[in-house]
């Protein structure tokens, strides 16, 4: 067996023989010209020449082996009592017929179609269906509100949209089709058809032509086939949050994601085809595309669909119900889930009636894991626990313990070590790397693997100064930690204004912009601070206008229900305090790191640039009054 220094190495030594390799894995139409086409640094190009397409290699090819009756995914949604199971056959199947449907509605190669849906079987249906028919997906969360659908419209500039007529969250029902109506109506970039699955806990009006039925459109609709693409061409668009109101487009392309999300699944994640795998988290976030859609079906395994939540559907033991039930052997979720369950069940006593003999090893990602959390997974599972780290541009991990290679000891705090393929540095601000164990910028030299982002939605200057500028020759990832003396990384912070609620990355830029909005502010700031349950919360702080006489609970409720409305309630924006003025520097930058340290009591300095000291006993105070700060 190689070890995984042997395995990392020839990786970084040899890129382009490794993915080659790797690529045998994939089935392809056409054979590449090169392995990685550099011509146009630092937009690089994998399997530049190939053709393929995903949605071939998802499912038809699996049938087409003989494996058609394997179980491809088994949806469980506990809030409907419903647990269905679809071979290999039926889901290419459902899929082929769904292509054919929205193929007959216009739709072909590089058309976009916004997939806005809950977590239902129908969601990675419509996903593989844009993939056969090459088109180009973009998932929207349905935590979304009206305005972040209308943006991604706007800058997808889709030909359809499918979605359904409602999403179920714990005790409430939530009408997707008055959100659609809203953001196409909001939207300059108007899609022509709107594909709509009838839920039946809430039935959705149809309004005018431009409205499809999901079941009249495939009853008349013929099987399609799969239409090769170019490995280079995009397979989907997902909008993950910038510092402003402006989402940014990550793009994926086929070839690259196809080679390396299916060497992840025995390298990373120790998984064989035929082994039930499951990523409990939404297809409306990276982790539901790579690992609840791609991965686990490229890979032939057989992949769960949970609609559901850790906690309340119904109780603390639903996550070990379902291992038991679908003898799941990997689960990967977020730590903020594991958080809720031992709230709930902290000596683990429903994890005790459950069989877990099928059960193997606990992948967590989406934020940073917290030794406490890592270590009650371990006692009470009595599985390795992996942590890994991974961000929505690089669409599967940059540190992990790679399982299907060679198990490294757990170091708790530790998402353990660069995966192959990717050559991570820690540098100073000056860009130059730092002594082992100090704190800096995390950043991969280019090229980044296959698999990653080659490139921003119609956005390539972004592209480049977001991410590459502030260091020539490398991709920053805006997370800020160290690597020890033994190679392990630590990551601590963002280094930009994203914060990470319940394992959801937010934007406190684009919430500023939103409060910001409300008449009577003259001045904002938001800011994450930490929350045991879901790591950090927004809250926010105001600075009135001169003359207002509203009362401040007033514009608070006013600012919290137009975040809620705006940006949706995933953003979780419920805690925001009047303050006289913020605390700024000199040249007038808001220091919004300096009021999270207050709020979170831990120890800071008084910034030498501050334009006026006094006022952080002052915002103390305030923060006082809505309990932070209360040392
Ligand atoms: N559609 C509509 N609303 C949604 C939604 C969706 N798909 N997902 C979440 N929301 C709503 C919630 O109902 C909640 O609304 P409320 O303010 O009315 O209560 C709000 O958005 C905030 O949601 P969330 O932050 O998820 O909090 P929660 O209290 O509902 O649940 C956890 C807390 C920990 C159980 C939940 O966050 C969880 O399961 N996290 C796992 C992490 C995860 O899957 N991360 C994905 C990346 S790996
Ligand atoms: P997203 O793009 O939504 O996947 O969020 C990516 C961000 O989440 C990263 O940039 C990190 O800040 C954080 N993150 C994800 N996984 C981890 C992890 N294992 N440890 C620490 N932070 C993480």
């Amino acid at each position: 067996m190689s070890s995984y220094a042997d395995v990392y190495k020839r990786s970084i030594q040899d890129p382009e023989g490794f993915w080659a390799e790797a690529a045998q894995a994939v089935h392809w139409y056409k054979p590449w010209d090169s392995v990685l086409d550099s011509s146009t640094e630092p937009f690089y190009r994998w399997f530049a020449g190939a053709e393929l397409n995903t949605c071939y290699n998802a499912l038809d090819v699996h049938v087409e082996a003989g494996f058609g009756e394997q179980a491809a995914l088994i949806y469980d949604s506990p809030v409907t009592d419903t647990i269905r199971t679809y071979s290999y056959a039926e889901l290419r199947d459902e899929v082929a017929r769904f292509a054919g449907g929205l193929a007959g509605l216009g739709v072909g190669k590089g058309d976009r179609v916004v997939i806005y849906m809950p977590m239902i079987p129908e969601a990675a249906i419509a996903m593989l269906a844009v993939a056969r028919l090459g088109g180009v997906h973009s998932v929207v969360f349905g935590g979304f509100a009206a305005a972040e659908l209308a943006v991604r419209f706007d800058d997808a500039q889709p030909k359809a949209v499918v979605s359904a007529s409602c999403g179920i969250e714990p005790g409430r029902v939530v009408e997707y089709k008055p959100l659609l109506d809203e953001a196409i109506e909001l939207a300059t970039s108007k899609p022509q058809h709107v594909v709509m699955l009838q839920r039946p806990q809430a039935e959705a009006s149809m309004l005018s032509e431009r409205d499809v039925d999901w079941q009249a459109l495939v009853a008349d609709a013929k099987p399609h086939d799969c239409v090769p693409v170019a490995a280079t061409d995009p397979l989907y668009i997902l909008y993950t949050s910038g510092t402003t109101g402006q989402p940014k487009g990550v793009v994926r392309d086929n070839g690259g994601h196809a080679v390396a999300l299916k060497w992840t699944m025995k390298n990373i994640y120790g998984v064989e085809p035929g082994d039930v795998y499951w990523a409990a988290s939404d297809v409306g976030w990276v982790v539901g595309h790579s690992y609840i859609v791609y991965a686990p079906l490229f890979h032939r395994n057989t992949t769960v669909m949970f609609e559901g939540k850790p906690v309340g559907t119904p109780d603390a033991g639903t996550f070990w119900r379902i291992i038991e039930q679908h003898k799941v052997k990997v689960l990967f979720t977020a730590p903020t889930a594991f958080r809720a369950i031992k709230k709930e069940d902290p000596d683990g006593e429903l994890i005790g009636k459950y069989d877990l003999s099928h059960f193997r090893l606990l992948f967590l990602a989406g934020e940073r894991c917290d030794p406490d959390t890592l270590h009650w997974a371990e006692q009470q599972l009595k599985v390795p626990v992996i942590d890994h780290w991974w961000q929505t541009e690089t669409g599967w991990s940059i540190c992990a313990n790679c399982m299907g290679i060679e198990a490294l000891p757990v170091k708790p705090g530790s998402p353990a070590r660069p995966v192959p393929g990717v050559d991570l540095q820690c540098l100073d601000e000056s860009g130059k790397p730092v002594t082992a164990g100090d704190i800096g910028a995390l950043v991969i030299k280019l090229p980044l693997p296959p698999g990653t982002f080659p490139n921003l939605w119609n956005a390539p200057e972004r592209y480049v100064e977001k991410y590459l500028s502030e260091f020539p020759g490398f991709y920053s990832t805006a997370d800020a930690g160290y690597i020890d003396d033994d190679g392990y990384t630590f990551v601590m912070s963002r280094t930009d204004d994203i914060i990470n609620v319940a394992g959801h990355r937010l934007s406190t830029g684009a919430m500023e912009e939103v409060l910001a909005e409300h008449g009577d502010v003259a001045e904002c700031a938001v800011f994450g601070v930490a929350d045991q349950l879901k790591g950090q919360l927004p809250i926010g702080l105001l600075v009135l206008k001169a003359g207002v006489t509203r009362a401040d609970e007033e514009i608070v409720s006013d600012v919290v229900k137009m975040v809620r409305d705006k940006i949706g309630p995933v953003a979780a924006f419920k805690t925001a305090v009047v303050v006289k003025r913020l605390p700024k520097t000199r040249s007038g930058k808001i220091l919004r790191g300096t009021m999270q340290k207050i709020a979170d009591n831990q120890t800071y300095k008084i910034p030498a640039t501050i334009d006026d000291p006094v006022i952080l006993t002052e915002i103390e105070a305030s923060l006082r009054t809505i309990g932070y700060a209360s040392a």
